[in-house]
């Protein structure tokens, strides 16, 4: 049996996640982990916090403090946001961590040794006024192709063109505005991504048709148009330092420029994904309580010992490239010559866009709805829910309030709850609140039996594929084959004529609900513990139901208990007042 390494984007350091964050990334791969862990299966999710980069700096500076105070208590933030909401971290880690920096490090050392990367003198935007270099997209002026006034310096908005900033006219700091910039030369190192692109051709083709089309297609349009060596380096003081006084020759025996590269740090998306080793480094370290042993967390990483981890990522579309071009190099580079390569990714699942009414969700316009917003208004599981049955998978979906009420409100209240209320209310009232014994199954259990097992087939075949849309259809369509049971063996009116049989009806709704709960673990963890609970049955690693025997989880003569109201319907006030707190379309940029 295999095992599974499940890492989702990094978030960045920087603000609180919107709910479009949580849809392509952190949520679609816990609902992934926990169903995995429910099959038994050994597990291991990782995710941690991007620290690195300019706009954690700037962000920093805006908050009045220094950039490490600043990301320990942004990430102290997102690791009890996450945490309120089910997201079930083996490790939620740090890209600032030691291990990271000792990671991507030794990576970068081992690229250089083996020929892959190169020094190059480079050109930067040096700010006086901000006594500091500035990166391409803080360099602000006028677009030479279009006259548009505010292009910055990595790309125009206006005309899409990709600029360099010693394109623009009348360059200025975006930082504070000054014209007070020069340019100065500064060494740096570039990957030679080039010298892969035909491994990585290769590998993305054998990957066509298993890999979502949105995620082939992006990686393929990247190698098309030609791929450019990288600088993996930056002018900047919060990163990864370089560090390369301890390297030694690259196969030509040049060994590096210590003193031009000093001061300088790792490009935030050279360490980022390196992170998801290294969190794995600090999962194992925590574990231990001190420093543990490699084997400990390496054999999730190295070949051959991790031959039967199977390794899922997941990241919204904007992530692609760097997971299909940029990691890979880094990768392969290392594990030219290595005797224990490191696994590279076997799924890549990828996400297109959550909106919020058709427009983005933004972070820096605080346009849609946030994680901390989300939880003061209703628990959790109600945002999990509609986010998962609305994955934007083949296409973008759009958060728009009415539609999240209807679809909450029929499938968890009207289906879900209702089912579970009836019949264990029932089976108070009428049956002391105990599973019936005796009977037989006749006609109805029957084709439900059979109903059920093909659905349970279905929705785990769907959940190994990662459809998380279809996934949740078929949850609730077993769901709705348990309402439609109930209302056709209605014991309630063969309690009358015929006791024996309505105890039958009681205690088939009552393995329904057992049922229920351990398929909704993945989905909607709390509410399927409170659901578990009220039938006697534990929900969650282990506990995902053999189709064969899907309603036999209860024994007869075992006591059951009506829970508390699961959920609480959302009403048309609430609606209201949610849609003037946050807007509706009108705070969509025309
Ligand atoms: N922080 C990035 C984002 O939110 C994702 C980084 S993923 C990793 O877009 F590969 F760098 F880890
Ligand atoms: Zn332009």
């Amino acid at each position: 049996m295999s095992r599974i390494l499940i890492t989702s984007a990094l978030p960045y350091i920087n603000g609180i996640k919107h709910l479009g964050t949580l849809a392509g990334s952190m949520l679609p791969a816990d609902v992934y982990a926990r169903f995995q862990r429910g099959r038994g299966r050994e597990t291991l999710y990782i995710c941690a916090t991007d620290e690195h980069g300019t706009p954690t700096e700037l962000a920093a500076a805006e908050a009045g403090l220094d950039p490490a105070t600043f990301c320990a208590n942004a990430h102290a933030v997102q690791a009890d946001l996450g945490a309120r909401f089910g997201l079930s971290w083996d490790h939620f880690g740090r890209s600032s961590s030691p291990q990271n920096h000792l990671q991507t490090q030794m990576f970068a050392r081992q690229l250089w040794e083996g020929g892959f990367l190169e020094e190059r003198v480079t050109q930067q935007v040096y700010s006086r006024a901000d006594r500091r270099f500035l990166p391409d997209r803080y360099v602000i002026g006028t677009c030479p192709h279009c006259g548009y006034e505010s292009a910055r310096g990595d790309q125009c908005e206006n005309c899409t063109r990709v600029l360099d900033p010693a394109d623009l006219l009348h360059p200025r700091s975006a930082v504070s505005g000054s014209t007070d910039i020069e340019i100065r030369d500064s060494k740096h190192l570039f990957l030679r991504q080039s010298l892969f692109s035909d491994r990585l051709r290769e590998g993305i083709e054998a990957r066509k048709g298993r890999w979502p089309l949105l995620v082939t297609s992006i990686a393929l349009k990247w190698l098309d148009e030609g791929l450019q060596d990288r600088g993996i380096t930056r002018d900047l003081d919060w990163g990864v330092p370089v560090n390369a006084a301890d390297w030694g020759p690259n196969p030509e025996g040049r060994t590096p420029d210590v003193e031009g590269l000093a001061g300088k740090v790792f490009y935030v998306w050279f360490d980022a994904p390196i992170e998801y080793i290294s969190a794995t480094a600090e999962w194992a370290d925590a574990r231990a309580g001190g420093k543990a042993a490699d084997a400990d967390w390496e054999r999730w990483w190295r070949q051959p010992v991790a031959d039967d981890v199977t390794y899922v990522q997941f990241m919204g579309k904007d992530n692609v490239p760097f997971h299909t071009v940029g990691f890979p190099c880094t990768l392969m580079g290392v594990n030219e010559g290595a005797n224990a390569p490191w696994k590279l990714v076997d799924e890549l699942k990828g996400f297109n866009w959550l909106d919020y009414y058709g427009g983005r969700f933004s972070t820096s316009q605080n346009r849609g709805v946030f994680m901390d917003q989300a939880l003061e208004l209703l628990p959790p599981d109600y945002w999990r829910w509609w986010i998962v049955a609305n994955a934007p998978e083949t296409s973008d979906a759009t958060f728009v309030w009415e539609q999240f009420q209807a679809q909450v409100n029929a499938d968890l209240a009207d289906v879900l709850g209702n089912f579970v209320n009836r019949i264990l209310k029932f089976t108070e009232t009428r049956f002391e609140g105990v599973v019936p014994a005796g009977g037989v199954d006749g006609p109805l259990e029957l084709k439900l039996r059979a109903d059920v097992q093909a659905k349970l087939v279905e929705l785990t075949g769907f959940m190994e594929a990662r459809e998380f849309r279809k996934s949740s259809a078929a949850l609730r369509q077993l769901w709705v084959l348990g309402n439609q049971y109930l209302t056709e063996a209605a014991p309630w009116t063969a309690l009358k004529t015929d006791p024996e049989r309505a105890g039958v009806a009681v205690r088939t709704g009552l393995n329904l609900v057992a049922l229920f709960a351990r398929v909704a673990e993945p989905f909607i963890p709390f509410t399927a513990k409170v659901i578990g609970e009220s039938v006697g049955v534990g929900v969650g690693p282990g506990l995902w139901p053999d189709p064969d025997r899907a309603l036999e989880l209860l024994t007869p003569g075992q006591t059951v208990k009506a829970p508390e109201v699961l959920f609480r319907k959302i009403e048309d006030t609430q609606v209201a007042e949610w849609r003037e707190r946050f807007g509706g379309p009108e705070v969509i940029p025309a």
